[in-house]
């Protein structure tokens, strides 16, 4: 198993596997290609064999500079409770502590109980916020300090 910094040319590879890995769900307008453009050196891929079984994608805010951001985490079905997440998110814990960010934030739907279970493991407050992504679209909102 390796992880190593995303590039831009994962995003086709993510992309094809988001709604499978989400349980069916239609995940991909919530994965656009800015994500790996833009942010690909913040982002992290995890292989097996040369194969994708993980990946980070997530950000050093711009508008808060000590903050960063984890917008989406995945792990194959196949692959899951054996602390590939968590190896994810502590390797991208390190890089933003290493340029000074103290909080790390990420946001998920109430409807997903696993990776609200998940974040708590991992040390997260919660807050279930009233329509946080506008009207009826309640979310539940994540912080970690470093
Ligand atoms: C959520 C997800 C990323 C977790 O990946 P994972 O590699 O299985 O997680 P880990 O094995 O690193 O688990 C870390 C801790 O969280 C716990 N955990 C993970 N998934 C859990 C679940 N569904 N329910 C309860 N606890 C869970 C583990 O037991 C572990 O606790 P421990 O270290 O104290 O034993 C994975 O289930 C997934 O890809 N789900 C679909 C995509 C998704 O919902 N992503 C999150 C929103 S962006």
């Amino acid at each position: 198993m390796t992880i190593r910094p995303a590039t831009p040319s994962d995003y086709p590879q993510l992309v094809g596997v988001v709604d499978e890995w989400w349980g069916g769900r239609d995940m991909r307008p919530l994965l656009p290609r800015l994500f790996l453009d833009h942010f690909a050196n913040t982002s992290l891929i995890a292989e097996a064999d040369g194969e994708l079984v993980g990946f980070l994608v997530g950000f050093h805010s711009a508008a808060r500079a000590d903050e960063a951001y984890i917008h989406f985490v995945g792990v194959h079905p196949a692959h899951r409770r054996g602390g590939l997440a968590r190896r994810l998110y502590e390797r991208f814990f390190e890089h933003a502590q290493a340029d000074g960010r103290v909080r790390v934030r990420c946001v998920t739907s109430p409807v997903n109980e696993g990776s609200v279970a998940f974040h708590r493991r991992l040390g997260f407050e919660a807050e279930l916020v009233e329509d946080y992504d506008g009207p009826g679209a309640d979310r539940v909102a994540f912080v970690k300090r470093l």
